[in-house]
């Protein structure tokens, strides 16, 4: 699956990984995941080097993953450790190794790094406002959609008085002003005003910059897939886009908060999600209609000015898959 490279992308969150190991597809490619004895998290491709069995379906013993076909034991660097059919004193190769990958769990997340293991970024695309003090509330779905629509459909904002018309696009603000866009690397930072059609003239491009100073962006998107929606200074919700496969994506949706006491966060949460579903399963009746499925391969799309965000999201993934096709053979997971 072609995915930009060098990058973090949440993948699991650590509730999903507990006593035994657990395989997941991510990024096209079958993974185990798994937990050695102090409860650190390690990450493997799912084939045993041996015959190319699964490893998920394997032990954990002393720290090692323990394939259950022939019982050969790999340590968390995916060195192979124990080959019971060569005898205790046997020789192990030393190439004998299960391919390992670069994890790390923070923000009730677990971030897998997907390239060059020597390139490993120390920060997260995470979104600093949400560090601390926040209730929070979410769930995971998988849709058969490719990430780049799914993402598109969180940052299009004329989709709302149609699509949503009974929820959150309620109103009929069918006229967009703007959006501002700004892009920073691979940081997308979205100002948006939806407003009736009153047969006013829309604001100029000045006017909405100067107005975006003024304000927080409505939305950011933190490339390859976390997505930010300030809907109050309390109250944001967050989305994090992981590509499973060419035609499936799994999202985690999770409401930020801070009001309320703290006895009342978990009505409220599953409250809030319960909403979170409905108007999430209404973008899900058109989003698995959209052709092609990749938008990368949608040139014939005729995009409007209410879509920038749109088109500068297909601009920065764009030039990140152009950076991860110069990276290094070596580097491609
Ligand atoms: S296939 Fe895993 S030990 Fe043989
Ligand atoms: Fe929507």
């Amino acid at each position: 699956m072609r995915v930009p490279l060098n990058h973090w992308y949440p993948v699991l969150e650590p509730r999903e990984v507990r006593g035994k190991p657990v395989t997941v597809e991510r990024l096209g490619v079958k993974l185990v995941f798994w937990r050695s004895s102090a409860g650190v998290l390690h990450a493997q491709r799912d084939r045993c080097p041996h015959l190319g069995a699964s490893l998920g379906t394997g032990r954990v013993v002393n720290n090692t993953l323990v394939c259950p076909f022939h019982g050969f034991a790999f340590g968390p660097d995916g060195q192979c450790v124990k080959v019971p059919a060569l005898g205790r004193e046997g020789r192990i190769p030393k190439g004998l190794c299960a391919e390992t990958f670069v994890v790390r769990e923070a923000h009730n997340l677990v971030w897998l790094w997907w390239g060059d293991a020597e390139a490993v970024a120390d920060s997260l695309p995470f979104f600093a406002d949400l560090a601390d003090g926040w209730h929070h509330h979410g769930f995971s779905t998988e849709w058969p959609v490719h990430y780049t629509r799914a993402i598109e459909n969180q940052m299009d904002i004329a989709h709302l008085p149609f699509v949503h018309h009974n929820t959150i696009g309620a109103g009929g603000r069918t006229v967009i002003e703007g959006p501002y866009v700004e892009v920073d690397d691979s940081v997308i930072r979205v100002w948006a005003t939806a407003r009736k059609d009153d047969g006013s003239p829309l604001r100029s491009a000045e006017e909405l910059e100067q107005a975006a100073r003024q304000r927080p962006p409505t939305q950011v998107l933190q490339l390859p897939g976390c997505w930010l929606l300030n809907i109050s200074p309390a109250f944001k919700l967050f989305l994090a886009f992981v590509p499973v496969n060419e035609r499936c994506t799994r999202y985690y949706l999770r409401s930020y908060w801070r009001f309320g006491p703290r006895w009342l966060a978990p009505l409220v949460g599953w409250l809030i999600s319960l909403s979170n579903r409905h108007i999430l399963s209404q973008d899900y009746a058109v989003v698995v209609t959209q052709t092609p499925a990749n938008s990368s391969d949608a040139r014939g799309d005729q995009l409007i000015g209410a879509d920038r965000a749109i088109v500068q999201f297909r601009r920065v993934h764009a030039r990140l898959l152009e950076r991860s096709d110069t990276a290094t053979v070596e580097s491609t997971p």
